[in-house]
């Protein structure tokens, strides 16, 4: 099963991927996620040994998961299991952080964490063009690929412009834009709207697409009477008229799940997988949810079934 899956490049880097990153953000995280409560570090384990047993090798965090504790954890992890992994993680650009002059001792930080002497990507994880212009930042970026300490660069949450702007900085130093890391989802189809996946396909940046689960209200668990715990309850995506208008796309995501035999989960990730030039990147807390997650790489969506999910959504895509 593992052989099967064709590694695909980000962007036109040196980097090479199985499709369907693996989001590290939960790990160590008990503000949002709720680590140390309902789940802790043996599911960490073994969330990250399912991921790689079917057959993932692209790990997503940042220095700003658990400030720290995140990349702790993702480093120990892949040393523990000696697994050939990707890892990508992302540097916070924060008020009175000190712009692109931080970024050397941040990328330093972030390695000493990993116990790792490079990173395969490094992204900024936000733009700030006050305190952090984007030329001076790319700039960073591309000292810390001279250096030896990334193989690839990328961005975050950048808009379409942006990213251009950044890519445009990279390219004159010969090296590509990686990647634009970004929401999208059946729920959140802002980058078919505004340009950034566009741009993504014009300039050959591979989209990387968080919460692509929308932290978990695709998967069909969580309802209007069965909130999920502490604070993602109160976010936009969770008020109970969003639940509720979210139903019929959840219930084309089981039915279209049956006929493959997968969980509505995989088929939400698949429906992202058929996008050309987009790499979902979906977190796991458990080993099943990690196993369900991977089927999404062995689903083929044919066309009336994409088209179910594309009309079952289109409010959303409207609504970008
Ligand atoms: N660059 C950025 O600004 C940014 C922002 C957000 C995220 N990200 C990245 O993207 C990654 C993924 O995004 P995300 O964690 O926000 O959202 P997500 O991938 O949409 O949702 C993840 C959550 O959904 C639930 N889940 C996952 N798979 C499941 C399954 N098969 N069955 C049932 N429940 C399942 C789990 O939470 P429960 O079981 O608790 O429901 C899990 O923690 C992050 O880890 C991070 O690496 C980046």
């Amino acid at each position: 099963m593992v052989g099967q899956i064709a590694k695909r490049r980000l962007g036109a880097s040196p980097v090479e991927v199985v499709p369907l990153g693996v989001g590290c953000w939960a790990w160590g995280d008990e503000e949002y996620w709720r680590y140390g409560h309902e789940h802790g570090p043996a599911d960490a384990i073994d969330a990250f040994d399912a991921s790689v047993a079917a057959g993932l090798d692209f790990f997503d965090t940042a220095e700003a998961y658990a400030w720290g504790k995140g990349e702790q954890i993702l480093g120990a992890l892949v040393r523990k299991s000696g697994a050939d992994v990707v890892i990508a993680t992302k540097y916070a650009p924060l008020a009175g952080r000190g712009g692109a002059a931080a970024v050397a001792k941040g990328l330093a930080g972030s390695l000493r964490r990993l116990r790792m002497p490079a990173v395969d990507l490094y992204q900024l994880h936000w733009p700030d063009r006050e305190e952090a212009p984007i030329a001076a930042m790319m700039h960073a970026l591309a000292d810390a690929v001279d250096a030896g300490q990334a193989r690839a660069v990328g961005v975050s949450n950048f808009r379409a412009g942006e990213m251009r702007e950044a890519h445009a900085v990279l390219a004159r130093r010969g090296i590509p834009l990686a990647v634009n890391q970004v929401k999208y989802s059946l729920l959140h189809r802002s980058p078919e709207v505004d340009g950034v996946l566009e741009a993504c396909r014009e300039l050959d940046v591979a989209l990387l697409a968080y919460s692509p689960l929308e932290q978990g209200l695709l998967t069909g668990k969580y309802t209007t009477d069965r909130l999920p715990p502490g604070e993602r309850a109160q976010v936009p995506w969770f008020a109970p008229e969003n639940i509720a208008a979210a139903e019929p796309v959840v219930a084309r995501l089981r039915a279209i799940a049956e006929t493959h035999g997968v969980t509505p989960a995989a088929i939400a990730l698949a429906w992202l997988l058929a996008t050309p030039g987009v790499i979902p990147l979906a977190g796991a807390r458990t080993a099943a949810q990690a196993r369900d997650n991977a089927a999404a790489l062995h689903v083929r969506l044919d066309d009336s079934e994409r088209a179910e999910l594309d009309a079952a959504a289109e409010a959303w895509r409207v609504g970008g």
